[in-house]
């Protein structure tokens, strides 16, 4: 499900996966953090940069959903984004036939700026 969620749904093979996330640490404008409370890691938060404005993409571990989770992971990575990268806007890619994702998006106040199979969607910080 995470995987055709996002926005190239097709598995990917480990080594790929290790060579990413090797990129990702490397990449000093791509942030990724984790959301863990009670050491129990719920989910992920990624940040892309570019000038003051970040693309964000979230995930919560399957066996987690369903929660209120992501509601709250979405609205506590915005507010670690504002803080410590001095973001002016994020902006965000969400599916049309992702509900859970363009439900929370939109109760943490995000617009569409554009719709489509794949919506644009923008949060002023
Ligand atoms: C999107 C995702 C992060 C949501 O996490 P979550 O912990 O399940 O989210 P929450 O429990 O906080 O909220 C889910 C909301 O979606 C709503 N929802 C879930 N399925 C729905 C459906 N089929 N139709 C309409 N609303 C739906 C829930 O009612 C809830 O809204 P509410 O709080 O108003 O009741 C999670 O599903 C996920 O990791 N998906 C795979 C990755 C992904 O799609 N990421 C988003 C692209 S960046």
């Amino acid at each position: 499900m995470t995987v055709a969620m996002s926005l190239v749904s097709e598995p990917v093979p480990l080594e790929d996966h290790v060579r990413w996330f090797e990129g990702v640490l490397a990449n000093p404008r791509r942030h990724l953090l984790i959301g863990e409370a009670g050491g129990i890691r719920y989910g992920t938060v990624r940040f892309d940069e570019i000038d003051d404005t970040a693309e964000i993409s979230i995930t919560v571990n399957p066996e987690f959903r369903g929660q209120g989770i992501g509601g709250k992971l979405l609205n506590a990575a915005a507010q670690w984004a504002k803080e410590e990268l001095h973001l002016g806007r994020i902006i965000a890619q969400i599916k049309q036939d992702n509900p859970a994702s363009l439900a929370i998006f939109n109760k943490a106040g995000y617009e569409i700026s554009a719709p489509g199979e794949v919506n644009s969607l923008v949060k002023y910080l």
